[in-house]
């Protein structure tokens, strides 16, 4: 899709040309006085839209009116949400051209951008009939560097979004690894079987054993010279997570190709990381496996050693993205970086807890957390934080080892984050759980159905602040 700033609509002949109306302002819309719309009955409240043919009297054939609710609560987030609704109603249309010459009263070019990515967004690799889409978009009153930005951001979660749909017949351990070597701009180490068996990864290396597809530790690395900050983000990556001995129902396998959301999205900043050229030294890791049944996979009972040493009590083997997630957190705890953020679809407590809105963060650094919860919300996620009490640590302990991979039913998104603290040491470390969020099963806001990228928008905000 083509994104661009123009001065004047009239010049690019668009199908359809958006334009906004606020609650309240205005009965009608009236262009540089050419061409009045009667609005009538359509008031502008938020998220609404108006479509007027103008029967060859107009430059463009259509006019879309959005309602943009009351002008005193319109935001950067509000700007986006609308312009992904535009363009999915204009799409099925077939109006592929589309100019948009909305009053917002700011520059929305970057979350304009974001915004008619995510509407266009659909997942039909697969189907022979492919979704209508829009080619071309045109904004006026914006600064094209803002829709540079928002252009990249959005590519990276469209990136993110297309590989967390894949089937995991796709996205194996492998097809991660090639991805991560050929992304541009970063240095990516593939370490083997037999090299993360030297490394003492013993928590991972029993979650990837049941599975015919061998385990692949991808280590991509960002760099710049005096880096005014160092930042290893980690990403869960269960490319199937069938449960494992402790095998899931049906109805809960069904979206378990979606187990390496946390990785996907790491790939997705890796892949735009050099056009946005932080200062910051970015470093993606992902312990890519699938969590498999069969002979030799993995039992409950069995007692593992994690890289730094400590023994783990497999309780359930359906607990296992902590278990991949303890030896990458010890990985990169030793890289001497600044700041470790893990993104995970960790638990099915958290997406009970929190459902489809908002993702759930917690740490070992009050300032880390803050921060990167301010990044998520100013560029359009939600987080809330999970609380840390030491209480909710009590169901982790084991009689056999250091501690178990569980820790009760109850508390289950905090406990999990307090197992993999046991692996932090040293560093600054936040831990974000997306089990609701990445996935929908149900349209929400400007998200269709499937993946929605979690993550993507959130860490790249807060690593390019
Ligand atoms: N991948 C799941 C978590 C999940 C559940 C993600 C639903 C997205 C939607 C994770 O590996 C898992 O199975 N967690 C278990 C942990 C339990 C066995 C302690 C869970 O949440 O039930
Ligand atoms: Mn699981
Ligand atoms: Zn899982």
């Amino acid at each position: 899709m083509l994104v661009q700033s123009i001065d004047n609509f009239e010049k690019i002949n668009p199908d359809v040309l958006v334009v906004s109306l606020f609650e309240g302002e205005a009965t009608h819309v009236d262009f540089v006085n050419k061409f009045v719309v009667e609005t009538k009955d359509f008031e502008g409240k938020y998220n609404t839209t108006y479509l007027i043919p103008t029967l060859g009297q107009f430059p463009a054939p259509k006019i879309l009116v959005l309602g943009c609710g009351k002008r005193a609560e319109f935001n950067q987030n509000k700007a986006r949400v609308l312009i992904a609704k535009a363009i999915k109603t204009v799409a099925p249309l077939k109006l592929r051209r589309v100019a948009f010459d909305v009053d917002f009263g700011f520059d929305y070019g970057k979350f304009g951008t974001i915004g008619a990515y995510i509407g266009n967004y659909s997942f039909d690799k697969y189907k022979n009939k492919k979704t209508e889409r829009v080619d071309e978009v045109y904004f006026t009153k914006v600064c094209p560097a803002e829709i540079e930005k928002g252009e990249l951001i959005a590519q990276a979660m469209t990136f993110t979004r297309d590989l967390a749909n894949e089937p995991a017949a796709y996205a194996t351990p492998q097809k991660l690894a090639d991805i991560a070597l050929g992304l541009e701009g970063v240095e990516t180490r593939v370490y083997e079987e037999p090299e993360i068996r030297e490394m003492k990864m013993g928590a991972y290396l029993a979650v990837g054993q049941g599975s015919v597809n061998p385990p692949k530790f991808i280590h991509m690395k960002y760099s710049v010279e005096n880096p005014k900050k160092r930042i290893a983000i980690i990403g869960k990556g269960i490319c199937f997570d069938s449960g494992g001995l402790d095998i899931k129902p049906a109805a809960s396998m069904l979206t378990m190709k979606d187990d390496m959301a946390g990785a996907a999205c790491v790939l997705g900043i890796m892949s735009v990381i050099s056009r946005l050229h932080p200062e910051v030294e970015v470093h993606g890791i992902i312990a890519a496996c699938e969590n498999m049944p069969s002979g030799s996979a993995y039992k409950p009972g069995d007692i593992l050693t994690a890289k730094n040493g400590k023994t783990i009590e497999v309780d359930n083997t359906d607990a296992e993205g902590r278990l991949t997630l303890a030896d990458a957190l010890c990985y990169a705890s030793e890289l001497g970086v600044d700041e470790v953020i893990d993104i995970a679809t960790l638990t099915g407590a958290c997406s009970v807890a929190f459902g489809a809105v908002c993702a759930g963060i917690l740490g070992n650094c009050d300032e880390l957390v803050r921060n990167v919860k301010d990044a998520a919300f100013e560029i359009g996620e939600k987080y809330w934080e999970l609380p840390t009490y030491e209480e909710y640590a009590n169901g982790l302990k084991s009689e056999v080892a250091d501690m178990r991979n569980t820790g009760g039913r109850s508390g289950g998104a905090s406990s999990a984050g307090l197992f993999l603290k046991e692996f932090v040491s040293n560093v600054k470390w936040a831990h974000i759980d997306i089990a609701g969020v990445a996935f929908l099963d149900a349209p929400l806001n400007e998200f269709i159905k499937g993946s929605t990228g979690s993550g993507v928008r959130a860490l790249l905000n807060y690593i390019c602040k």
